[in-house]
């Protein structure tokens, strides 16, 4: 079954949290929902997609968003906390995607730190939060979190440029398995999201994270420096210690990191 608004209602306790709108096909769920953001809309609105034209990935990557496969989705929200700690909303979704996954679907994910999720190896999921800042306060006026999830292999294959990267979180066809799929990630997603600040998704992240003891690059403005990945910090910062021996906490801003 196509993903619908009544198949993701109907598996939802609390429906009344969120105001869904489901599309057949957009440029970006994420863009599409900051202009609703701009224009006032209220947290708990949810745009999801069955394809995307002009999907999304950090670094203004392209997010391969195929037709009936995937599931493309952005939530807007008004957090209160500083945007300095907008990780724990991407952190908070990742944990919320791979419960979801392993509830679902009984896969077992992991997160490769700080907004991908992996599965047997490949990514099958990507985390894009987006935000417009309250400079006076350092809050936000508004969020929006977008994750696409590649649920099914798309029926020609991934793009030649990530087929030996991206996989899919099922092969299992199942009546209205992406819907349910959605509806579990919005309620994990919003029972980590209404206490944020206590952080009860942290130890699942470190748990889940496919990242700690691995050798890794680290890369900052280009350059690759080669370290081990020790920890994730309270603030869901990386601990690394470099080949010179030097350790450094990485916040995600503008760092990435390739495991070895
Ligand atoms: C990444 O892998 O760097 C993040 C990918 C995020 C993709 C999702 S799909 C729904 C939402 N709309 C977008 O354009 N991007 C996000």
């Amino acid at each position: 079954m196509n993903l619908r608004k009544d198949g993701i209602l109907s598996e939802l306790k609390n429906p009344k949290r969120f105001n869904i709108t489901v599309l057949e096909k957009i440029d970006s769920t994420n863009s599409y929902l900051k202009e609703l953001a701009k224009q006032g809309e209220s947290e708990g609105r949810v745009i999801i997609a069955n394809s995307q034209t002009g999907g999304r990935g950090r670094y203004d990557r392209r997010f391969y968003s195929p037709e009936n496969t995937g599931i493309y989705m952005s939530i807007l929200l008004k957090p209160t906390l500083l945007a300095e700690k907008s990780v724990l909303i991407t952190a908070a979704a990742a944990v919320a995607v791979c419960d979801a996954v392993e509830k679902i679907c009984g896969k077992s994910a992991s997160i490769k730190w700080v907004n991908d999720i992996f599965i047997n190896g490949k990514k099958v999921c990507g985390i894009l939060t987006e935000g417009s800042l309250n400079t006076e306060t350092g809050g936000f006026n508004w969020a929006v979190l977008g994750l696409g999830i590649n649920v099914y292999t798309p029926k020609n294959g991934f793009s030649p440029e990530i087929e030996n990267i991206a996989g899919a979180v099922t092969e299992r066809l199942e009546e209205n398995l992406r819907n349910r799929l959605c509806a579990k990630i919005l309620e994990n997603f919003f029972n980590y999201y209404e206490k944020l600040e206590q952080k009860s998704f942290l130890e699942s992240y470190r748990k889940k994270s496919c990242v700690i003891g691995k050798k890794i690059d680290v890369i900052k403005n280009e350059h690759v420096l080669g370290a081990t990945a020790l920890d994730i910090d309270d603030e869901c910062r990386l601990a690394v210690k470099y080949e010179n021996g030097k350790t450094e906490y990485l916040s995600s801003g503008e760092i990435s990191i390739k495991i070895k």
